[in-house]
Parts: C-alpha cells; sequence; structure tokens
C-alpha cells in the first residue's frame, strides 16, 4: 500500500504534435486502452471488500482504491495526450465490454485474474507504443504507465496468492492453466485488433505473446509453487526496452 501512497507522478515534457501518420497509426489502439484503463472499479471494490471481511485482510479495500486510482490516472493521462493530440476519446469498445463484463460476472479471484490478464497485455503494447513513437511526452507517459504496471502485477500476484491459498496441486495447476490460456486469448485478440500498429512498431506476435508472458511470470511468482502441470511460452523473450 506504501508503493500507491508514495507513487507521485512526474510533469511529463510537452511536445510537439505527432507527424500525421503516426497519428493515424497510433490513435486507434490509443483511443481503445485510454477507454481500458477508465474503469471506476465499482464491482471489483465490493468483491476486495467482502473478501477482506472473510479474510481478516483490513488493509486490502484501502489498497485496492488506491490501485484503482491509479488506473484511472493512466487513462486520465492518456486521455489528456489524445485532447492535445485533438484526437477523440472512445466512449464504447467490443472487447473492452466483453472483459467488463466477465469481470462483473465472476467472482472475486475471476475478476482480478481478467485484469491481470489485460494488465499483461498491456505490457507489450505500451512498450511497442514506446518504441514506437517519437513523441517524447508519449514515451514518459508510456514508461510511467510500464513501471506501474510491474507494481501493479506484483500487487496482483499477492492477492492471487490469497485468492488461491491452501489449494491442492491439481486445483492450483489447473488453475493456473486456466490463467494461462487467458492470458493467450487476450494478448492473440489484441494482436490481431491492433496488428497493423505491432507490425509498423517491429513486433511480430510471437514477441508480442513472449512479452505478456514475461509479465504473468512476475504475477506466478508470487504464487505458491506447487502447481506444475500447465504449458509454458518458451519462445525466447525480448527485452523490455524501457
Ligand atoms: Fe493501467
Ligand atoms: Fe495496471
Amino acid at each position: 500500500m506504501r508503493y500507491f501512497e508514495q507513487n507521485h507522478w512526474p510533469e511529463f515534457p510537452a511536445a510537439p504534435k505527432l507527424e500525421a501518420h503516426e497519428r493515424e497509426l497510433i490513435a486507434p489502439s490509443l483511443r481503445q486502452f485510454q477507454l481500458g484503463e477508465g474503469a471506476n472499479g465499482h464491482t471489483l471494490l465490493r468483491l476486495g471488500r467482502e473478501f477482506a471481511e472473510e479474510s481478516g485482510e483490513a488493509h486490502y479495500p484501502r489498497s485496492l482504491e488506491l490501485f484503482i486510482r491509479e488506473e484511472q490516472r493512466h487513462s486520465e493521462m492518456l486521455g489528456r495526450f489524445l485532447d492535445a493530440e485533438a484526437i477523440p476519446r472512445q466512449t464504447k469498445d467490443g472487447v473492452d465490454g466483453v472483459f467488463r463484463l466477465v469481470r462483473r460476472l465472476w467472482r472475486h479471484e475471476c475478476m482480478v485474474t481478467v485484469l491481470v490478464s489485460a494488465e499483461c497485455v498491456a505490457v507489450p503494447y505500451y512498450t511497442a507504443l514506446h518504441d514506437a513513437t517519437g513523441s517524447p511526452h508519449l514515451k514518459a507517459l508510456c514508461r510511467q504507465i510500464l513501471r506501474d504496471e510491474a507494481m501493479h502485477l506484483t500487487y496482483q500476484g499477492q492477492t492471487l496468492a490469497k485468492l488461491t491459498a491452501g489449494r491442492g496441486f491439481w486445483a492450483a495447476s489447473a488453475t493456473r492453466t486456466l490463467h494461462r490460456l487467458m492470458v493467450l486469448t487476450a494478448a492473440l485478440v489484441v494482436y490481431t485488433q491492433h496488428r497493423r500498429f505491432c507490425l509498423a512498431a517491429g513486433w511480430p506476435l510471437q514477441d508480442f505473446v513472449g512479452s505478456a508472458f514475461q509479465a504473468l511470470a512476475r504475477v506466478e511468482r508470487k504464487l505458491p509453487g506447487s502447481a506444475i502441470v500447465g504449458f509454458s511460452w518458451s519462445w525466447p523473450t525480448r527485452r523490455i526496452s524501457v
């Protein structure tokens, strides 16, 4: 929780407008990610409060609030960038809608799992965006978001460890396999949607998926080590350059 309280963002450098070709390339994906970052988190908070009552994790709701606020800051800062570039903000998106519906329908553990899967995919996306853009402002934003996301993955790993504590070998293995499948699916869907941008940024599918699994490893490091059943991604992953 101390991390969230102390994570103040710097001022971002003012920058000249994007070149027309760059604007055209990144606008569709940036609009979608800006929308996806901006969930109000009401259901997550309600489930988090229930979990805190059941488990005695008294500090959890407060840390969750700060986490949600940090995600909303991502959306707000990206939104301001879009406004400055006169790129209209997106108000609806099919994939984002499915993510939100699944999160709402399922229990707390599933909601966190879906959220983590989206965060795993955010890592290659913002890394690709950082590498692709010439805008110092957008590069700085991507670096800050990636730093935040790395901490979010650790935080959610700790949450999932508490939520799945006491699970036996087979149940833990099945859970982990399902989570890996979810990350793979999310990465494939997002890559398919933003294939043109990813390819122009020099990110083939295998690098994109590999990087998402690299992010998932950060979560899995926090989980009990008994579950070994499940596929793993063995493609040599690309270094994150920020
Ligand atoms: Fe985020
Ligand atoms: Fe996040």
